[in-house]
């Protein structure tokens, strides 16, 4: 262990236990405390020792409370402080030189004045805590489509779940050598200790947030929440909102995107990348096991959240998930909707704000069809099945590595990434949307991922159950332009040879009573199959406005009786009506992209309005 003092003028102690080369790093991690004043610096190794011994330490100052040793080996519970239990659209900012590059879908802050002000909020932000420089590998480590982080945070829990979700420690700073470059990424809670001052459980800035990207520096910093998206700083803002804007600069794609293998009964196998809005079933469906009838199937996961895409040197698209956890949605996930991730979660985990059980598991909504008698609930109240309140929040969530996931697939950790035939993008929506269609072509389909829109969940502070436009899926988290965007999706259409198929589904389509018409989750394979059919050139469709769609008897039903032609046409009904009032709402998005629009969207447009009018 070495320990020395960094820089004449502060002496935090410095635990350094192996070599650091990099002169960018260093000068960078020393700007760093002399700004925010730490008590201690720590470079994390990444090892499975330092984990657990940040795991105790965690335990000892109440953040993580330890599950019961039998049920659930190896796992914790974290509850948060009530103020900062989801990413926060209002207080994410894009910080780009001129106004109009970041457009209308980022709020946005100037360069020079967000580090001012920023700089005053972290300006001793740490004094009493250490400081821990995490540094880690979005992508396997070395692939040439990998991106390397450095996060430096004041919160071990953020510590702990960058091990889940990222390849951390040492061996990416071995990879960084003495010039090699890396995204700084700079997150403090906000909660300095003065003195004697004792600690809080879930330190944050109940006031004050500030989750700012610099997309042409390509910085990252992030103060006052220690929340998921907010914190984790390698998943939405480095391997999305930064790395899109890398993607736009280089020719590539930065996606909130699923990655799936789809194997069929004969042995073919086909790589699929679909984009759900947050909380909307990416992990549900990467993680799919097929239902009676068409269990030859077999559905293997890549990744359940982001997607890298490059064209390959065969003009194919290639995707690798750069991360290596998952952080996913707790309320809904039940051995019914997601056995695979009931299995996943069976040791080693993290969850954050779910209720707790007097027997030391964890409970969620959704997890069992009946509640317990009774439970702890996430803000650590007593609680029963009649109290009125919801035990979990809404956006509790799990961190686990994906190497416990049974599905996993064996390419999920190749560095080329895997090959994708089709895109998927779906929303919730309760009405117009049908449950599944393919576009006509390219350039369609990027107009149909353009337009999508979903009802807001949870995983937002904010409204829930509006709906709004989220283009790609991608609205808070795309770094620059949604008009830009939408450019460099066609032309990478142009660029490869055979783009993939592009799909649209809507598994939340909702009857006169409000009841989800579609079973959903394992019965999605039904849908799945077709797209996978469709890939190989084998299933049939119709052609309609919106696209090719299946007939009923284009649907392998085989092992699910409870779907009529009937509840198909409904399920499928596209209604003059209602697209009319769908289109008025696309012209909204567009004319705030008025002038960065692509003109192929707005000639779409025009088409899907003609075509609908014969209807
Ligand atoms: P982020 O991690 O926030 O990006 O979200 P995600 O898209 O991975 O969300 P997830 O798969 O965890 O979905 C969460 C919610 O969607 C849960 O409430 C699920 O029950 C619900 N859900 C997932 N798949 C389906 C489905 O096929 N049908 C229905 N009705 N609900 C679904
Ligand atoms: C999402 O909100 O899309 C998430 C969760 O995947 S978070 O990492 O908190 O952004
Ligand atoms: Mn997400």
């Amino acid at each position: 262990m070495v320990s020395t003092t960094p820089q004449a003028g502060i002496s935090p102690l410095f635990e350094q236990s192996y070599p650091v080369n990099n002169k960018r790093l260093k000068e960078w991690v020393n700007e760093v405390a002399e700004l925010c004043q730490p008590e201690r610096i720590y470079w994390c190794d990444g090892s499975e020792d330092e984990y657990q011994r940040l795991c105790s330490e965690l335990v000892k100052c109440g953040t993580l409370i330890p599950l019961n040793q039998e049920k659930r080996p190896g796992s914790f519970l974290a509850r948060s402080a009530p103020s900062d239990v989801a990413r926060v659209e209002d207080r994410t900012f894009v910080c780009t030189t001129k106004k109009a590059d970041c457009g209308p879908n980022n709020n946005w802050m100037e360069p020079e004045t967000a580090k001012i002000i920023l700089k005053d909020f972290f300006k001793n932000s740490m004094r009493g805590r250490t400081m821990y420089v995490v540094p880690f590998s979005m992508g396997p480590l070395g692939s040439p489509l990998s991106q390397i982080g450095v996060e430096i945070t004041d919160s071990a829990y953020v510590v702990v779940n960058m091990k889940l979700m990222t390849r951390m420690g040492k061996a990416v700073v071995e990879l960084l050598g003495e010039d090699k470059g890396f995204t700084p990424c700079l997150h403090s809670v906000g909660h300095p200790l003065a003195q004697g001052e004792e600690d809080v459980a879930w330190p944050c800035d109940a006031e004050h947030k500030y989750i700012c990207h610099f997309p042409e520096s390509k910085e990252i910093w992030s103060y006052g929440s220690g929340y998921g998206g907010n914190a984790l700083l390698g998943k939405k803002c480095l391997a999305l909102r930064i790395a899109s804007a890398m993607g736009k600069e280089e020719g590539w794609l930065a996606e909130h995107m699923l990655i799936l293998g789809v194997q069929s009964p004969a042995g073919e196998k086909s790589y699929i990348a679909a984009a759900f809005p947050s909380a909307c079933g990416k992990t549900n469906f990467a993680m799919l096991i097929p239902p009676q009838g068409l269990g030859e199937w077999k559905v293997t996961t890549v990744g359940d959240d982001i997607a890298w895409i490059r064209p390959g040197a065969d003009g194919k698209l290639y995707a690798i998930n750069p991360e290596a956890g998952y952080f996913g949605v707790a309320p809904g996930t039940s051995p019914n909707t997601n056995p695979n991730a009931i299995e996943t979660l069976k040791r080693n985990c993290i969850f954050t704000n779910v209720a707790l059980t007097p027997d030391g598991d964890v409970w969620w909504e959704g997890l069992t069809e009946e509640a317990p008698k009774e439970l702890i609930d996430w803000q650590g109240r007593k609680w029963t099945p009649d109290c009125g309140r919801k035990a979990a929040h809404p956006n509790s969530r799990f961190t686990v590595s994906a190497k416990q996931c049974p599905s996993l697939d064996p390419a999920w950790n190749d560095e080329n990434g895997v090959p994708i035939s089709a895109f998927v993008f779906g929303g919730r929506r309760a009405t117009a949307v049908p449950l599944i269609f393919e576009a006509f072509n390219w350039n369609f389909g990027v107009y149909m991922a353009a337009t999508l829109g979903s009802e807001t969940t949870a995983a937002a502070v904010g409204k829930v159950g509006e709906v709004r436009r989220d283009p790609m899926a991608m609205l808070p988290f795309c770094g620059y332009h949604m008009g830009d965007y939408f450019n460099h999706w066609i032309q990478m259409g142009h660029e490869i040879k055979n783009p993939p198929q592009i799909f649209c589904v809507n598994w939340f389509r909702a009857d006169r009573n409000g009841k989800i018409m579609w079973p959903g989750f394992s019965e999605n394979m039904r849908v799945l199959k077709w797209i996978s059919d469709r890939i190989h050139g084998r299933a049939g469709a119709k052609q309609t406005a919106l696209g090719w769609m299946p007939r009923y008897e284009d649907i392998d039903w085989t092992g699910l009786e409870s779907i009529t032609e009937d509840e198909f046409d409904a399920l499928m009904h596209v209604d003059t009506e209602l697209w009319k009032s769908e289109l008025a709402s696309h012209s909204e998005l567009f004319e705030k992209l008025q002038e960065r629009l692509p003109r192929e969207l707005v000639i779409t447009r025009e088409m899907l309005e003609l075509s609908l009018s014969r209807l």
